[in-house]
C-alpha cells in the first residue's frame, strides 16, 4: 500500500541488514513500490543494483549538489549511460544547497542545469533537492516549461507551492511534517491537491516523530501517511493509496 518515493538504501548506513530489511518491509510493512535516487555516481550505481536485485525497487540516478567537489566533466558522460538502465526512472537527486554550500552557488546552477537537460532529453522526470534556495530553484525550473518532477521534502512557501502546482510539479512529505513546530508544511499541504502529494522518508535520515535521530526506514512511512491524511481529512489508508498511485503516475512505473 506504500510507494516510498525517495529513500536511500544505498547509503552505508544500511550495510548491515540492507537486503534482509528490504524484504522485511516488502513483505511485512506494506511497502509496494520504492524508489532509490542516486547522489553521485557510485551511489548511483549502487541503487541500480539494487533495483535489479528487487522487483519493487526502481532507481533515479543524478549528482547531489553537496557532491559538486566530485563531479568530474565526464561524469555527465556516465551518467547519461547509467540513465539508460531500464529500471532508472527519473534524474535525482539534484538540485540546489545554499546551506551546504553557498559559496559555489554558480557552479551549483550549471551542474543543475545540465542534468535537467539530460532529463529532458531522455524524457524523464527529476527529483529536486531544494535546500535554503527556494528562490533559485524556481528559477531554474521556470526556464524547462515541459519539465516535470517532484520537490523533495518540500520546505518552500505556500506561494512558491502553488506555482510548482500550477507548472504541474508534485511535492514531497517527509519526517518533518511530524515535527510539533511545523507550520508551512501543514499550510502547502493544505492547498496541494491529493494527486499532486507524494510521501517520502529519505532514509537513513529525517526519521518522524516518534523516532527522531534513530535510523529511518520506509516501515516509518505510516506516521508521515498518518500525519498528512490527518491534515487533508482522509483516512491514512485513502491518503496512501491516493499518494502509491501519484508516484506510478509520475515515475511511470
Ligand atoms: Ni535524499
Amino acid at each position: 500500500m506504500y510507494f516510498d518515493t525517495h529513500a536511500h538504501y544505498d547509503d552505508r548506513a544500511f550495510d548491515a541488514d540492507r537486503e534482509a530489511l528490504l524484504e522485511r518491509l516488502h513483505r511485512e510493512a506494506g511497502l509496494e513500490l520504492l524508489l532509490d535516487p542516486g547522489c553521485d555516481l557510485a551511489s548511483s550505481r549502487a541503487a541500480l543494483a539494487l533495483a535489479e536485485r528487487f522487483p519493487f525497487v526502481y532507481a533515479a540516478v543524478g549528482i547531489h549538489p553537496e557532491e559538486l567537489s566530485s563531479c568530474a566533466p565526464e561524469s555527465l558522460t556516465e551518467l547519461r549511460d547509467l540513465a539508460a538502465h531500464p529500471k532508472c526512472v527519473a534524474i535525482g537527486e539534484i538540485g540546489l544547497d545554499y546551506y551546504w554550500d553557498a559559496a559555489h552557488k554558480e557552479e551549483q546552477k550549471a551542474l543543475f542545469r545540465r542534468q535537467i537537460e539530460l532529463a529532458l532529453e531522455l524524457g524523464k522526470p527529476i527529483i529536486v533537492h531544494d535546500r535554503e534556495a527556494h528562490g533559485d530553484c524556481l528559477d531554474t525550473v521556470r526556464d524547462y516549461p515541459e519539465l516535470r518532477g517532484v520537490f523533495h521534502c518540500f520546505s518552500g512557501s505556500p506561494e512558491m507551492a502553488e506555482e510548482l502546482l500550477k507548472r504541474g510539479w508534485y511535492l514531497g512529505f517527509d519526517g518533518p511534517v511530524t515535527y510539533k513546530n511545523a507550520r508551512r508544511a501543514p499550510e502547502v499541504l493544505a492547498l496541494c491537491p491529493l494527486e499532486r502529494i507524494l510521501l517520502e522518508t529519505d532514509s537513513p535520515y529525517l526519521s518522524p516523530v516518534p523516532l527522531r535521530g534513530k535510523r529511518n526506514d520506509s516501515g516509518n512511512l505510516s506516521y508521515i501517511a498518518e500525519k498528512v491524511a490527518q491534515i487533508k481529512g482522509l483516512s491514512p489508508e485513502a491518503l496512501a493509496a491516493a499518494a502509491l498511485e501519484n508516484g506510478r503516475r509520475l515515475f511511470g512505473v
